[in-house]
């Protein structure tokens, strides 16, 4: 097998807000649901929180040049709402939109292109107060501030994409809590849901009437395999599916919620209007992929509400979150994805791991593991493209070690190291290894 990526290929890394930025509260941007769920004690173990982090809102000019050194040609990072709009609407702090305005002239300048998120998680405070995500209205909130980044961007920004995994957002904020605001709802977060896909059409909406370039979503994908062939597991694993990979896929593309939606979540699950569902479902002009595991899932009658649970692999590795490494899964989700919902263009928005990374030697860090699973997962995307998927470019998760939401700075995903102490950054091997890929167009992925 030789390994080359199609022309124009987007080598990039990828980056949120507030696991990167620091300064929150610089230069009159309001505080975001992350600031306080940081801030309220027993919610994340180590105390830690993201008013530092790799403090990129100061370094950012440093750390263009080092992604250039790599040799990278995209970044892939997301804007903080209530940077740009303290209050979450009306008012917009012009200091906060200059820091993007900065970044991405930095870009371009450096040859890179920015992929602009608008929405990794970090939902204005203000905004919460008002009911946050399950408010009806945060969806022309969130289209008011689409559309302030698209007029101050879109002559530089030429790809954007409107929410990161919506999945997370509801199945972390409102349904478990692990992640911001916290809530555990079985009510709230099929509402919460529904308005982040109509958060999602009305920006689509907005950039249609103004906008120049692309617009598109990013997903996680997460493929279920059943346990077994039993007719129990099956179900279990069609559960599971629906519920993660299918639960905002089919609304934006086939405008409908899949069936077993309703038997996830019982009478929590609403009948929401057919019209909804028709603005939901309008054309996006590309689709973010961020893939990290799979699960073998089983019929578990414990494992609210899906009744499913994973099943662990022996003898199969494991990332430092738990996560088994399975490559053949990135193949199997962008051919699914290609199958399913049609051959647009695909990016693999996200895709990483965390490992244990063993001290700094010399100015060097070894993370043998990480090369590894690059490499593989490098191999299975391409795969995918030999096997006709339209797979237009890869971001690796992430740039730096960062602020893991809950868990703190203690999962390193970067392919370069930061010491929190100093803030001092170093590529990993695992950097200078993306590096080779990029410059050899995938040619070292042989080796
Ligand atoms: C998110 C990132 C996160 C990463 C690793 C993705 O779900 O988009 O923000 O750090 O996974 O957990």
């Amino acid at each position: 097998m030789s390994f080359s990526f199609p022309d124009g290929f987007l080598w990039g890394a990828a980056t949120s807000a507030y696991q990167v930025e620091g300064s929150p509260l610089a230069d009159g941007a309001g505080p975001s649901i992350w600031h306080r769920f940081t801030r309220t004690p027993w919610l994340v173990p180590s105390g830690d929180n993201g008013d530092v982090a790799c403090d990129h809102y100061r370094r950012y000019p440093d750390d263009v040049r080092l992604m250039r050194e790599l040799g990278l040609n995209a970044y892939r990072f997301s804007v903080s709402w209530s940077r740009v709009l303290p209050e979450g609407t009306t008012q917009v702090n012009e200091k906060g939109l200059d820091f993007y305005r900065r970044l991405v002239d930095a870009l371009l300048e450096h040859g890179m292109w920015p992929l602009v998120t608008l929405y990794h998680w970090d939902l204005p405070a203000a905004l919460d107060n008002r009911g946050g995500w399950l408010n009806p209205d945060v969806a022309h909130w969130f289209a008011d501030y689409a559309q302030v980044m698209y007029r101050a961007l879109d002559d530089r920004v030429e790809m954007w994409t409107t929410l990161n995994e919506p999945w997370v957002v509801t199945d972390g904020g409102y349904l478990h809590g692990a992640l911001a605001p916290g809530h555990r709802n079985l009510f709230e977060a099929p509402i919460a849901s529904h308005h982040l896909l109509l958060a999602h059409a009305a920006a689509v909406e907005a950039y249609r009437a103004e906008g120049e370039h692309r617009i598109g979503l990013v997903v996680n994908i997460e493929p279920k395999y059943p346990a077994s062939e039993s007719a129990e597991d099956l179900a279990a694993t069609r559960r599971a599916e629906a519920y993660m990979n299918r639960q905002y896929l089919d609304p934006v593309f086939h405008g409908r919620y899949p069936d077993e939606m309703k038997e996830v979540f019982g009478e929590a699950w609403p009948d929401f209007p057919a019209a909804d569902l028709e603005r939901i479902r309008q054309p996006i002009d590309f689709l973010g992929i961020n893939y990290y595991t799979r699960s073998v899932t089983r019929f578990d009658s414990t494992c609210l509400p899906l009744k499913a649970s994973g099943v662990r692999q022996k003898r199969h590795a494991y990332t430092e979150t738990s996560w088994e490494v399975y490559p053949q899964g990135l193949t199997d989700t962008l051919v699914w994805i290609k199958e399913r919902y049609g051959n647009l263009p695909l990016y693999v928005t996200e895709n990483g791991a965390a490992f244990y990374d063993p001290p700094t030697v010399e100015g060097e860090v070894q993370d043998p593991l990480r090369v590894d699973y690059l490499r593989n997962h490098l191999r299975a995307a391409h795969q995918a493209i030999a096997q006709g998927v339209d797979l237009r470019g890869y971001c690796v998760w992430s740039l730096f070690d960062n602020l893991e939401w809950s868990l703190g700075f203690s999962k390193r995903f970067g392919i370069v190291h930061v010491d929190f102490e100093t803030l001092k950054r170093t590529p990993k091997a695992s950097a200078r290894f993306y590096s080779e890929v990029i410059r050899t167009n995938g040619k070292n992925l042989n080796d």
